[in-house]
């Protein structure tokens, strides 16, 4: 059903202003009819309309004045404007501020029903343009999950799985490796899209606070609630709530969540009502949830709850075929936005990337991207861009054990510390330990370390 259309009189001349009134009620608008321009602008900051009617000659403020400030405020609304005194100044101002058209009166209503009709089809097409462009703008600022390795192609498959459910989803991964991109492309996908997608930190806000973000408060419930508030809950309703960091929240509200979880009802802070919750909750974490649980940290209840689906985000080095397109990605996406044309990487500094090990994952890699843009100096990214922890050899990637006192442990260690003196140089490396480059490519592969073959 198309909404009714709504319009502003605005006239101080009253059996004139009556009259027409009651003929646009007749003809099924809505009409909201005052004297003044101080009262016009009050109407149209609270109310919306299709069309203004107005009179240039007003008690108090000038007519063209109000069309001024009604256009600034609100650019999609159609004003039409009357006045008794013609004159042609009047006319080119009001057009000149975007009035939609002109009327001298006295003139024929059936003239000035077919401009009402016309501005409210106007009023109604920009309307729904800016409700297209929000939403294409909504689309655009999420970020697409980018995949390539079978791996993470596996996580997508289980996300286009559990979207059109309302079931709960758990979902872990160490940090930086896209659990919120996740989260994020289960809402877009599920029937919930277009509705809230709300996010609480749960380890950002403190815990004094986060009970009342989350569930509201009711006025008097501490002191400075001077009025109901609602909560993040509330504030989801119908849509998805993502709580990120799940695993740092306190007891005291991994309780009250676990009775939303099992009942869907929950109380604002201070309050007696009790609020039924309609949102589709994910929950992510980087930390072991089960350990926390052993240590009586996590409800093991809760634990049961959340995981009705889970979702593991692989780190990055589990997944390099992501790499090379994760690369060009962000490679496209820093140099629009830092307005730098570097297209390519050398192929020496992408093996790098490669082989890295990254410990903080995706975002680290945007950050090593987004740092080589700037500093490359032509259109491709060299191996100096890159940061010089890449350059160092993965001493967290390969262990040596301690208690392991064979020769071949002993040569492992020695081959790392080596090559920890030369800041990963290979070549260097080979001399000191007085070995061909080769064999020691040859060593790193058998002890489980990366070595690739390069030229320099
Ligand atoms: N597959 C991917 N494609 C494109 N961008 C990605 C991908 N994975 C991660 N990112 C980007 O990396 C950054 C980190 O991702 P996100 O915030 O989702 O990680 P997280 O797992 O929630 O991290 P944390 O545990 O630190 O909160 C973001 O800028 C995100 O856009
Ligand atoms: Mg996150």
């Amino acid at each position: 059903m198309p909404d009714r259309r709504h319009i502003l009189l605005v006239d101080d001349e009253d059996s004139f202003r009556m009259h027409l009134a009651r003929l646009f009620m007749r003809k099924g608008y809505d009409v909201t009819d005052v004297r003044t321009g101080e009262e016009a602008l009050k109407a149209v900051s609270e109310d919306y309309f299709d069309v203004v009617l107005l009179d240039i000659v007003l008690p108090d403020i000038d007519g063209v004045e109000v069309l001024r400030r009604i256009r600034s405020e609100n650019p999609n609304l159609q004003v039409i404007m009357m006045t008794g005194n013609a004159t042609v100044q009047n006319a080119i101002a009001s057009m000149k501020l975007g009035a939609y058209d002109y009327l001298t009166k006295p003139f024929d209503l059936e003239e000035l029903s077919i401009l009402i009709e016309r501005a409210c089809e106007i009023s109604a097409l920009r309307r729904e343009h800016q409700l297209m462009r929000r939403e294409l703008d909504r689309h655009l600022q999420f970020t697409e999950f980018i995949a390539r390795d079978d791996k993470t192609l596996a996580v997508l498959k289980l996300v286009d799985k559990v979207a059109p459910t309302d079931s709960t989803v758990l979902i872990t991964g160490e940090t930086g490796t896209g659990k919120e991109l996740i989260a994020r492309a289960i809402h877009e996908k599920s029937p919930r899209r277009g509705k809230p997608w709300i996010v609480i930190n749960c380890s950002a806000i403190p815990e004094a606070l986060l009970e009342s973000e989350m569930f509201g408060y009711e006025k008097g419930a501490f002191t400075g609630a001077i009025k109901d508030k609602s909560g993040l809950i509330e504030m989801a309703n119908t849509g998805t709530l993502f709580l990120d960091e799940v695993g740092d929240l306190p007891p005291s509200l991994q309780i009250k969540l676990l009775r939303v979880l099992e009942t869907g009802e929950y109380r604002p802070v201070g309050s007696t009502r009790t609020l039924r919750a309609n949102v589709r909750i994910i929950a992510a974490t980087n930390r072991d949830l089960r350990r926390l649980m052993r240590e009586g940290k996590f409800r093991e209840d809760l634990y049961y709850r959340l995981n009705v689906i889970h979702i593991h985000v692989p780190p990055l080095r589990e997944r390099p075929k992501d790499i090379p397109v994760l690369v060009d990605y962000f490679m496209k996406k820093t140099c629009a936005r830092v307005g730098k044309c570097v297209r390519k990487i050398e192929p020496k500094a992408l093996q790098r990337l490669y082989h890295y090990h990254w410990p903080g994952n995706v975002r680290e890699l945007e950050n090593v991207i987004e740092r080589a843009i700037i500093l490359a100096t032509g259109d491709t990214i060299s191996i100096a861009d890159l940061p010089l922890d890449l350059w160092q050899y993965q001493e967290q990637a390969v262990s040596v054990d301690e208690n392991d006192k064979s020769l071949a442990a002993v040569e492992k260690e020695h081959i790392l510390r080596i090559l920890r003196e030369t800041g990963g140089n290979k070549a260097q490396a080979a001399r000191i330990l007085g070995i061909t480059k080769k064999t020691l490519y040859a060593k790193l592969r058998k002890y489980g370390m990366f070595a690739p073959e390069e030229s320099g």
